[in-house]
This record gives C-alpha cells, structure tokens and sequence, in this order.
C-alpha cells in the first residue's frame, strides 16, 4: 500500500540526503527542536479566557544562520500553541495586520459556523475578528489553521498554522505524561531557493524536500530516560509521513498511540508505524526508559517498497539518564459516543486532472467547488453512512469534514485499524481507495464544508458544502 504513495511524492528519495538547495549547510539532527510557545491569556474570566493573536508576517531562522520571511500568528512559526479546556470558553481576537484577507479556522473544533473560520468569511486587512470557542468537545489535539479561500495553501505553507490542545478531566485523571513531558510536534515540509526563501507553486510536492518540525529542520530532541507524550499534527499541504521509529539496525519500535483527530482511544493501539496525511493528528506515548541512555532514535519517514526501507527522516530523539517517572498509561482511556442507527446513506468519489496535464482542476462528485452551491442537505440530528472514494489513479487524497467527528466503519471493505478506530475529522485514501464513515449530525445547523486537506487540491476545488437543516 505505501507504494502507491510513492506517485505523489517521486523525488521524497532526494530527501534522504537531508540537504535542499538553501540547506546545503543543513546536516541533520544539528539543530535542537523547539517548541511553541504557549499563547498566555490576557484575561480570565470565570468561564472563560481571552486571548489576543495578531498576524503578520516576520522575518525568522529556520536554516541555521539564514532568515526566511514567513506569515505568522503573532511572530511565532509555527503559531503559538493554545491550552484550552473541555467546557471552559476561549475567547480569541484575530489581528490581521497582513495586506491579504485571512479566516481562522480551528481544525477539529466543535464550534458554532460564525466561529468556524469558513472560506468565505474573511477578515479583511486591517481589520480584527473574535472567535469564541466554546470547547464543547471532549479533550483533543486540534490546530488553528487559514482557510480563506483560493489562498489557504499558499498562507498555511507560509506559516498560518498552529497547535491548539484541548485538554479535559477524563484525561487529567488517567495520569499521562504532561506538562514539560507533553510536546506538540508540528510536521510539515518546505522548499527553499538558494537565499532560503520559501517557494510556493500550487501542487508541487516534489520540491518540497525540507521537513521541519515546530519550524527547524530535521531537529533533535534530548530525552529523559522516561514516557513522554507527543502530539503530532501534519500541517503539510501534501504530504503523507509513514512513521517510524528506528535506531539504524530495526525500526521494530512501536508507539502506544493514545488519540486520534477527535480525542483518546478507547484504549491504547501498540503500532510500528504512524500513518499522518495532512490535516491528520496522532498523539502518541514513547516510554524512552526502555533504551540504555546514548540510544539514538530517529523518527522515519518509511515510504520505500519494503517495510524497513527508509526514505526520509523527521527528527531524532537523543536518549538520556533514567528519571523519575509517575506517569502511566492506563489500559483504558476513553469512552466513545454510541454509534446510532444511520438512515441516509451517501457517496462521495474525490478526483482531479492528472499531473501533466496542466490542468488545476479537482472535483468530488464530478463538480468543482462553487461558494454559492449546497451539494449536500442533511437533516440535524441524522446519522449517516458516507462512502468516500479516491478515484484518482496515482493521487492520494484525504477527506476532511467541519465541525462534525466521524468514525471509520471500513476501509476496502475490511474493519479499521486500530489506531483509527477513534473519533476523526479526517481520513486518508490511497489511490482507488474506499472508506466507509458514519457520522451524526448533531451539533451545529447552518453550511459547512468537506474537503481534500491536501488543501493544494481542495484549493483547486476538491471541496463541497454541507448544509444542516
Ligand atoms: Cu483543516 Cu477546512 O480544514
Ligand atoms: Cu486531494
């Protein structure tokens, strides 16, 4: 199966040597990760916390010893990382000091459609919009990301993307690693020119070769000799990491993946790889106690034909010391929502124009993406069964659905991994693949969309809208 990746992602074998054109001087594992800042409120209320976030464009280091200019939420890239609470309100004002129009859309967020961060409803240069977030929602790894449309995949490659992690009481009880032991880890890759500007062409996976996380590439990691939590969030336009960990003679280390788009499993999946598409999260537990302290552990980007077969590498985790570690994971994590009887069934087939055909074109159901068309009526409350198809012959695609978790019943007819049998808002399909999802409809009325989140397809149109009635 990840050979039919290879076809989006050919020249990800240039990765191996870890160098771009402006990163010629980047070896890997120099330089040290970093992680987000987390955004302070500037005021709390009972109920709520308020925050402030300007976006504006900045000048940083991502290429050791270079700077690069980038869009950004209030300087930081990526964006600043929000903590917020399961049923306590986030109240943020978004700045937009950029000479383009912007819309803050929360990723995976249970929100009413105002505050979604739709397409259409920009905010303007010059002008500021207040999201209210009302984290009705059980605890989750969920990201801020632009969504105006036509231009979301030139400001996400640019910067306008960031963590936002919800947490909640159920999970403070099960005693997961947390605090400094809990790391956001943003994915993404980029190309750079020889004075290490970041290029943007629409579809251009190939050139794409840098990977950065939280911003600095191929970044190492020293670790305690301890668990630790990490929350992977793939902010790639296009491409799709198959993760492993390896330390150079076997990558048969697996993770205990805890959570998936929408929150925790309902108990901890044991996995050797961790397969992340764009839009995608996976929060996942690494007890590093288990390797002797000096242990190299790089994290790996298998897309090769044969399973030990390493492509491309993400980061390295430099193993430490043994400490003190009361943090466990408990055989049980969550309960998920019942799955209702569904009622409407519905099939949706993701296409586009070949490469080289010089068409920027992609459609679901044979149509295009049009602002001032429902492709989709569903009545509030409904449960119901999708079909995605990826009928694409050498393209994956991934299917992402607004303010509604979903639950994959099916892949190629077969039951769901394990590690995707929770809550998701996204879901990726290999070439001729075919998902079965249920989802219900019970949250928010009003239009919202569906789209690919390689979001250089769904800005060439592979997106439609809902509307619940
Ligand atoms: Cu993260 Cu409409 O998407
Ligand atoms: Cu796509």
């Amino acid at each position: 199966t990840f050979q039919l990746l290879a076809g989006g992602q050919s020249a990800q074998a240039a990765e191996a040597t870890g160098r771009t054109a402006a990163a010629g001087a980047v070896e890997q594992f120099t330089v040290p990760l970093t992680v987000p800042p987390v955004l302070a409120p500037y005021r709390r209320t009972k109920a709520a916390d308020y925050y402030r976030v300007t976006m504006r464009r900045a000048s940083t280091e991502i290429l050791p010893g270079t700077r690069t200019d980038v869009l950004t939420y209030n300087g930081s890239f990526p964006g600043p990382t929000i903590r917020a609470r399961s049923g306590r309100t986030a109240v943020v004002q978004q700045v937009n000091a950029l000479d383009m129009p912007t819309s803050v859309h929360l990723h995976g967020g249970n929100n009413p459609v105002a505050d979604d961060g739709g397409m259409m409803d920009t905010i303007a240069p010059g002008r500021s919009r207040t999201y209210v977030y009302e984290n009705e929602q059980p605890g989750a790894t969920l990201w801020t990301h632009d969504h105006a449309h036509h231009m979301e995949s030139e400001h996400v490659y640019r910067g306008l993307s960031g963590a936002y992690l919800l947490g909640d009481r159920n999970e403070d009880a099960l005693g997961l690693p947390s605090g400094a032991y809990d790391i956001p880890l943003v994915l993404r890759d980029a190309a750079f020119d020889e004075n290490a500007a970041m290029v943007y062409t629409m579809d251009d996976a190939d050139n794409r070769t840098t990977i950065l996380v939280n911003g600095r590439p191929w970044p190492y990691l020293k670790v305690e000799g301890r668990k630790y939590r990490f929350r992977l969030i793939n902010s790639c336009n296009l491409r799709i990491f198959v993760l492993a960990l390896t330390d150079g003679t076997t990558d048969q280390h697996p993770v205990q993946q805890i959570g998936s788009d929408g929150g925790l499993l309902a108990a901890p999946a044991e996995t050797p790889v961790m397969v992340l598409s764009p839009g995608e999260r996976i929060d996942f537990v690494v007890d590093f106690a288990q390797y002797a302290p000096g242990t190299k552990l790089t994290l790996s980007n298998m897309l090769g034909p044969g399973p030990t077969e390493l492509v491309g590498q993400v980061m390295r985790f430099d193993v430490g010391e043994k400490t003190p570690d009361s943090s466990r994971v408990p055989a049980a994590l969550a309960t998920l929502p019942a799955l209702p009887k569904p009622t409407v069934e519905r099939t949706f087939e993701l296409n586009m124009d070949e490469p080289g055909t010089g068409s920027h074109q992609a459609y679901i159901n044979g149509r295009t993406f049009d602002a001032n068309r429902i492709d989709t009526t569903i009545r509030w409350g409904a449960t119901e069964v999708w079909t995605v198809a990826n009928k694409s012959t050498t393209i994956p695609h991934n299917f992402h659905t607004h303010l509604v978790q979903f639950r994959i019943l099916e892949r190629d007819g077969a039951a769901p991994y394990p590690a995707e049998a929770g809550l998701k808002d996204t879901v990726l399909l290999f070439p001729g693949q075919v998902a079965k999802l249920q989802l219900t409809f019970n949250s928010h009325r009003g239009v919202y969309p569906y789209h690919c989140h390689m979001i250089d397809h769904s800005a060439m149109g592979m997106m439609g809208q809902m509307k619940i009635v």
